[in-house]
């Protein structure tokens, strides 16, 4: 289907929900927090077991299988703490735990018993226990405030507070207020923390990222993209760090698995931490999205990856060094220019446009509102305005510390500098030095590993040509002291790349971070440099908080009276709270005579693997197993072979991936890990007729462990 504008797609939405057994409540948002749960309707999507198998407050539910793990959802799959989440959510604990001679990332990691399960370093664990509205206690706090910046400061102290409240009473968890609403409503969570999980099944990397960056976010998808780690508590069920004598913790649930798995059409869905969408936002954010942050990011994450594999392609030591950041960065890259094509085929700031100048209207038909909000849209429209101007800036300064690592390297050295400076003694500057050397070094460190000279010259020179080509209110003092343009820009950027001493890391930690006194008298133009940049930018904060505080009465008083217009109570936005969301197994058609089915199977990979291209290698094992059709009790009769990844209608953004995704019965039959390209644009406005998000079918992983890794302690314990 060819993306026709967005009006005609609700009214076709609107035509089949009317006779679709499948209707939803609110076809267009569906990321229920656990306290909207019975406004979903569940029940007569095709949910059977009870609401309250899933939640119920005070007792045992499928939530309590839950897990976030660093930024990531995952699940718990057996009574000793296995999880199930994804290989890219591992990925990094993987990394640090694999070796050239025990490379696990390559190789694929199986802990035949719990002695040879790894640290997964890195990897941490929050469970939800409770929750607990508190909108009223930080909103009478500002209520008669009218300073916006002392509106965010006494909001950001409230939630401190209450946070210290939640944690003394209860010293076993660990609180969050998070806010639910921009402005107008606050909830406080309280969770329970692992520090000790380990990995305990990896798949290998021709298996879990097969399909590279090629397939990301694409449908058709083949990967494995799944993995098992194991959380582990002191002996007296206490969360603890790493130590031999730690024990398998004992979830209060666990998911039971299906291995039947699923079939299309069939009701699905999802709990999960979705971590950021934007959809209550009024037509000048999609436009500032549209006309400034999404291309400024595509098109510098795409510099950055150019310079940075040109950096590595000679050399497999800086590939190494520099192939998270590049992964990261490609990852965001084409979700943003995913969204930019979703933007222009919809349309969508048109449709916002209209929206807001309906609800302007609402507003002055009805005096009561007329009095409290008769100016919010002119309101926003002049914060939009006056933030545009220096739009440029602020994206310049959020990028320019990932842009270039001895950036960041200075800042963290001028940061203690200046904080010693200020100290009244040499004493005191001294106890301030060896409280905070430590930490500023495992930074420090942390910003060398990914460092690469060339990559970090030729990134800052784009950066300084870009900066000193900025205009009226986007121009910043320290570049325009430079006097720079587009062809002394490069000079400048090699000559203090070249000659500072920060590029030399041992010369840093040991010499100018040896004492006090030594960086105290370190002198060093790059990092004077950054100090000028520092002034500006801090500078720049001040009125950043100014505008946070604008914005956040601004988008409380939006949402407020469109939910009036809209006469429905709204589900907020994504962020990084457990949420619920339910959909079916469903194919679709993205483009002009084009149908996607929703289930993918082994036949792909092998055709993938036919095209040659090193990201569709995969192992031989495969091959084997599909030319026996050794597919066991794993097939699914009608594909005629094991589906690799479903798709479906749910709704879910970055931070669902690993989420558990579980039948009518609430059992589980796969994991998530991506969207299709043209549901990128679902962070803005989800909708039936393009969001379709991709998970790993679980007959495929019990395929891949059984047939192909030997992994059979996987199934046993969790009971196949
Ligand atoms: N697109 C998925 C997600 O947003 C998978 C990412 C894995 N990383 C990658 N660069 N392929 O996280
Ligand atoms: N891969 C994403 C994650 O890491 C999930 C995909 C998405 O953004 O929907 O959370």
């Amino acid at each position: 289907m060819k993306f026709i504008n967005s009006t005609t797609i609700a009214l076709a939405l609107f035509l089949t929900m009317a006779n679709s057994p499948y209707s939803k409540a609110n076809p267009d948002e569906g990321m229920y927090p656990l306290s909207e749960l019975n406004k979903a309707g569940l029940k007569k999507a095709g949910l059977r077991i009870s609401e309250k198998d899933i939640y119920n407050p005070g007792q045992v539910g499928l939530v309590d299988a839950l897990v976030q793990v660093s930024g990531c959802t995952g699940s718990f799959v057996s009574n000793r703490g296995l999880i199930i989440t994804n290989h890219h959510c591992a990925f990094s604990a993987v990394q640090l735990a694999s070796t050239a001679i025990n490379n696990y990332l390559k190789n694929g990691f199986v802990a035949q018993n719990q002695e040879q399960e790894i640290e997964a370093k890195g990897l941490k664990i929050r469970i939800t226990d409770s929750y607990e509205d508190v909108s009223n206690k930080i909103l009478n706090a500002v209520a008669n405030i009218s300073d916006p910046v002392e509106r965010i400061n006494t909001i950001k102290r409230k939630q401190e507070e209450l946070v210290k409240q939640a944690e003394k009473q209860d010293p076993t968890i660990k609180a969050e207020v998070s806010e639910m609403f921009i402005g107008k409503s606050y909830v406080l969570f309280r969770y329970k923390t692992i520090e000790d999980v380990r990995l305990v099944y990896i798949p290998r990397q021709n298996i879990g990222e097969f399909g590279g960056e090629t397939d990301n976010w694409v449908w058709p998808r083949h990967t494995g993209d799944y993995s098992f780690l194991r959380a582990y508590v002191s002996k007296d069920g206490k969360s603890a760090p790493y130590s031999k004598e730690n024990v398998p913790y004992q979830p209060k649930k666990h998911l039971k698995v299906n291995p039947n798995g699923v079939r299309e059409n069939d009701f699905t869905f999802i709990l999960g931490y979705p971590g950021k969408t934007f959809r209550h936002r009024p037509a000048q954010y999609i436009q500032y999205q549209q006309d400034y942050l999404l291309p400024y990011v595509s098109n510098l994450y795409d510099f950055q990856n150019k310079q940075m594999e040109e950096a590595g392609k000679d050399n497999t030591d800086i590939a190494l060094s520099l192939a998270t950041r590049i992964k990261r960065n490609a990852n965001v890259l084409k979700n943003y220019r995913g969204k930019l094509k979703g933007l222009r085929g919809i349309d969508l700031l048109a449709t916002k446009k209209q929206e807001d100048e309906a609800l302007a209207a609402f507003i002055l038909s009805k005096p009561e509102l007329k009095d409290k909000y008769g100016s919010l849209l002119a309101d926003i429209e002049s914060y939009y305005q006056v933030s545009n101007q220096d739009a440029l800036k602020e994206l310049w300064i959020n990028n320019i510390y990932n842009s270039t690592s001895l950036l960041k390297v200075a800042r963290d050295i001028n940061a203690l500098k200046i904080a010693l400076g200020k100290e009244k003694s040499p004493q005191a500057a001294k106890a301030l030095f060896d409280r905070d050397i430590q930490k500023i070094k495992t930074g420090i460190k942390e910003a060398y590993e990914s460092y690469n000279k060339q990559a970090d010259q030729r990134i800052l020179t784009k950066m300084l040509q870009d900066a000193a080509a900025f205009q009226g209110k986007n121009q910043l003092p320290a570049i325009q002291t430079l006097q720079l343009n587009s062809a002394t820009a490069a000079g400048f950027a090699t000559e203090i790349i070249n000659n500072t001493k920060l590029a030399d890391q041992n010369y840093v930690l040991n010499t100018v971070l040896a004492n006090a006194d030594a960086l105290q008298k370190f002198d060093d133009r790059l990092l004077n440099f950054q100090a000028a940049l520092n002034n500006d930018i801090v500078t720049f904060a001040a009125e950043q908080k100014r505008r946070e505080g604008v914005l956040n009465k601004l988008m409380g008083d939006y949402v407020a009276v469109k939910e009036i217009f809209q006469a429905k109570n709204f589900i907020p936005d994504a962020n990084s709270t457990l949420r619920l969301t339910y959909g079916h197994i469903k194919g679709y058609s993205p483009a002009d005579a084009t149908y996607m089915k929703p289930f993918t199977t082994i036949e792909g990979i092998i055709q993938k693997g036919n095209l040659g291209l090193a990201e569709f290698d995969y192992p031989q094992e495969i091959k084997t197993a599909y030319l026996n059709k050794n597919f066991g009790p794993y097939l699914q009769k009608d594909l005629g072979s094991v589906p690799v990844n479903i798709l479906y209608d749910m709704d879910t953004t970055g931070g669902n991936s690993g989420s558990p995704i579980m039948n009518e019965n609430g059992e589980l039959i796969g994991v998530n890990f991506d969207r299709a390209y043209d549901a990128t644009i679902n962070d803005f406005a989800w909708n039936e007729s393009y969001s379709r998000s991709i998970g790993v079918d679980i007959r495929y992983v019990l395929w891949v462990a059984d047939k192909i890794d030997n992994a059979h302690f996987i199934l046993k314990e969790m009971g196949i």
